[in-house]
């Protein structure tokens, strides 16, 4: 008879033990029952990437990267693409369900008033130098944001919550357009409580001396788009940050500066910026071969292709190629966008590719995208920070209520001397300061 449970072999001692299976896991604590010794500690799973590790049980996001298919809370995210808005998907992911009419205009009037910023905000924006990146001034203005609002350490409270959730889906938007205008010197443009979501967003971005900025409607709704699919991608990088953070019980500011600071990484939010600097590398269409041969002799990746979990087109990408054309009809074709589709071309009929399951991610088409918004590449992750504060903060709140939760403390093999007795500083030799 099938049963849901695994039987473990020990071959140093021939004992066999019976694990439970659930849900497709087993428990990584069950294994510490298997050990030679009474007193030995157990034995451990060593899995340092996390690559075949859950680590928390989640109603959010589901993926399954072979098929292409990614929904949020159970919505394919091409229905949500086409139909919703940025802040009914936030809703969403926040709550769990799809609002009413009135829940959306009570949510959508709760963010819009939190939009401002302190006062305080923008004298400590204006501490940083001309060239800071914003990313790195998102990151800290967020942090900062813990202090002005200190009952967010309140973390109990599920009314103290969701104040903190407004404001930080209000604020992080007014965050990223006044570190923009900052680094072009610039005067902040306050938020305007009559736009709507990505309206608000590039006028504080583009506003210069109109008296009301209007956003061209198709340019708008590419931008919501784009912030759609950045909502929410289950565990990864910066979310495994904002929820072991969130586990040590910190306001959530603090956390999600934390989640803000894994994003900025290369391999993770600054993806779609090295795809534009190889777009330009390529140059013409016509290099496209030459480039691909370099590819496939390990010169390099080609960027925006590939992905940990997608072994099938991202769904993604394909939604954002759609847009691209749509924002290209307003704003002209981006020139790049003949070697990216060529490249695309190619790679998609090449043995290389093909073979190791190679697709567009959402970061090949994303760039020309906010390229042709006017955006600096700076801004690119900053872009991914403001739709992706929604679902950080909807997988922080799950981590909260969640009664299996416990500080996030992993364990470690230790591989380092054995005990030995300390040497006085007259009997070591050496000097040099060697870069480890
Ligand atoms: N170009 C050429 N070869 C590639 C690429 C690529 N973009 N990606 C993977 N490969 C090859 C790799 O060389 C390896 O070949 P082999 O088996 O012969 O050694 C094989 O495919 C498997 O690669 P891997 O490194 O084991 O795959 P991974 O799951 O560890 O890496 C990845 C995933 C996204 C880091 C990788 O595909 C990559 O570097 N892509 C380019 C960067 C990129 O577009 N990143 C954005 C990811 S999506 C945004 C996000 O979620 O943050």
């Amino acid at each position: 008879m099938p049963s849901d449970s695994l039987t473990i072999t020990d071959n140093r001692t021939g004992q066999t033990y019976e694990v439970p299976v659930q849900d497709g896991a087993i428990h990584a604590t069950d294994l510490r029952q298997i050990k030679v010794e009474e007193d030995d500690f157990g034995l451990l799973s060593y899995d340092p990437a996390f690559l075949n590790t859950a680590s928390t049980r989640s109603a959010i996001t589901y993926i399954d990267g072979d098929r292409g298919i990614l929904r949020y809370r159970g919505y394919p995210i091409e229905q949500l693409a086409e139909q919703s808005t940025f802040l009914e998907t936030a809703y969403l992911l926040i709550f769990g369900e799809l609002p009413s009419r009135e829940g959306l205009d009570k949510w959508t009037d709760e963010i819009t008033h939190h939009t401002f910023l302190h006062e305080n905000v923008k004298q400590l924006m204006e501490g940083f130098r001309y060239d800071a990146h914003p990313m790195g001034m998102l990151i800290s203005v967020v942090a900062a944001l813990s202090t002005f609002y200190p009952e967010a350490g309140n973390v109990s409270d599920p009314e103290n919550r969701l104040l903190q959730v407004q404001r930080l889906i209000a604020k992080v938007p007014t965050i990223a357009a006044f570190s923009y205008r900052h680094s072009l010197g610039l005067p902040y443009v306050q938020p305007d409580n009559e736009l709507g979501f990505a309206e608000n967003f590039l006028s504080m971005m583009f506003k210069i001396a109109e008296p009301k900025y209007e956003a061209h409607p198709a340019l708008a709704r590419a931008l919501e788009i784009l912030f759609i699919l950045h909502a929410d991608h289950e565990q990864n990088c910066s979310t495994n940050a904002m929820r072991a953070i969130g586990s040590s019980r910190v306001d959530p500011y603090s956390a999600l500066a934390g989640a803000a600071a894994a994003l900025y990484g290369p391999l993770h939010g600054g993806a779609n910026e090295a795809v534009l600097r190889m777009l330009e590398k390529i140059g013409s269409t016509d290099r496209v071969p030459e480039f691909i041969e370099t590819v496939k002799h390990g010169e390099g990746r080609l960027m925006g292709f590939g992905h940990r979990v997608y072994k099938n087109y991202d769904p993604r990408a394909k939604i954002i190629k759609q847009a691209a054309d749509e924002v290209f009809e307003v704003t002209g074709k981006n020139p790049l966008l003949d070697i990216a589709l060529e490249l695309e071309r190619i790679a998609l009929e090449d043995e290389y590719f093909v073979s190791r399951k190679l697709y567009p991610n959402v970061d090949f088409y994303s760039g020309l995208i906010y390229e042709a918004l006017g955006l600096p590449m700076a801004m690119f992750p900053v872009m991914f920070a403001i739709p992706r504060t929604a679902g950080w903060l909807a997988q922080w709140l799950e981590g909260i209520v969640d009664p299996e939760q416990k500080i996030a403390r992993p364990r470690q093999l230790y591989v380092g001397a054995e005990e030995r007795d300390f040497v006085p500083l007259e009997h070591r030799a050496g000097g040099e300061l060697v870069a480890v």
